[in-house]
């Protein structure tokens, strides 16, 4: 019996039988409340309101410059919008790197301002103690390992990670650790679909690729490139489900073309 179409409301707990049931998670970006609002009609498990808000939503070139009180600010309009799905809410750089407790105070301001319902993460060993401040606090963890943007300066590109022997063998054993660390559900990002897949059968948390393949528990993409509303932005590994660079493109030249030939408004669009 499909997990997913049974409950009202998706826990990590639903989020682990969907697993043990092999359904397939789907998760996607969000980060206001009017598409949070569309995302959560349509049935989506898992929205992440990502630190990708630094790219997409402000402009930066890297997620490094988002802020905590940003990253809450988007939270908390997304959380207004769902009735559904498990909203899940990146730490952002600086907002746990210091210490543990400094970790365990970020995401305590993620979950009592923003109403979210779980906070997301980057890196394996190096996080372990972080990890456990914050599941003490009765917080859920996401984890997230292979390309971790945050870590861009150190990796200096964003080609596919842990294509090496020792790169895969040091993935591999740090989602063991996350999993024993107590995360409900890690992220792997650009790494080869036969490793993700060897991580995926290798631990019994789910796992959500991007960029990682079919052999994992579920998918993730930022919603705008999904869209096709960013068309500069084309990585092998994204699917665009629409055009919406070009369609918004043509409805704002229509309005302007409207406006300057007095054709909007019209009579009926008038007092
Ligand atoms: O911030 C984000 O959008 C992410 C996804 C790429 C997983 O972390």
């Amino acid at each position: 019996m499909s997990v997913h179409k049974e409950v009202k409301k998706i826990t990590t707990h639903v989020l682990q039988e969907m697993k043990n049931n092999g359904e397939k998670i789907a998760m996607l970006t969000g980060y206001d409340f009017s598409m949070a609002k569309i995302l959560d009609k349509a049935g989506i498990d898992i929205i992440l309101v990502g630190d990708s808000a630094s790219n997409v939503m402000a402009g930066h070139e890297t997620t490094l410059p988002i802020t905590l009180d940003q990253m809450i600010y988007h939270a908390s309009s997304v959380v207004r919008a769902v009735n559904r799905a498990l909203v899940v809410v990146d730490l952002p750089f600086g907002s746990y790197q210091g210490d543990s407790k400094q970790a365990l105070t970020s995401s305590i301001r993620i979950m009592k301002e923003s109403g979210g319902h779980a906070v997301k993460l980057e890196g394996g060993q190096e996080v372990v103690e972080s990890i456990k401040r914050i599941l003490s606090a009765g917080i859920p963890v996401m984890g997230h390992l292979g390309l971790t943007p945050q870590s861009i300066y150190k990796f200096g590109t964003y080609t596919v990670r842990a294509k090496e022997d020792e790169e895969a063998a040091q993935l591999i054993s740090d989602a063991k650790l996350l999993e024993e660390t107590g995360c409900f559900a890690i992220v792997l990002e650009k790494i080869p679909a036969k490793l993700a897949k060897e991580v995926a059968s290798s631990i019994n948390i789910p796992v959500i690729g991007i960029g990682a393949g079919n052999g994992v528990d579920g998918q993730v993409l930022v919603s705008h490139d999904m869209l096709g509303i960013n068309n500069e932005f084309n990585p092998r590994f994204l699917r665009k489900y629409h055009n919406l660079y070009e369609e918004m493109l043509g409805a704002f030249e229509n309005y302007i073309g409207d406006v300057r030939s007095s054709d909007f408004p019209n009579e009926k669009e008038q007092y």
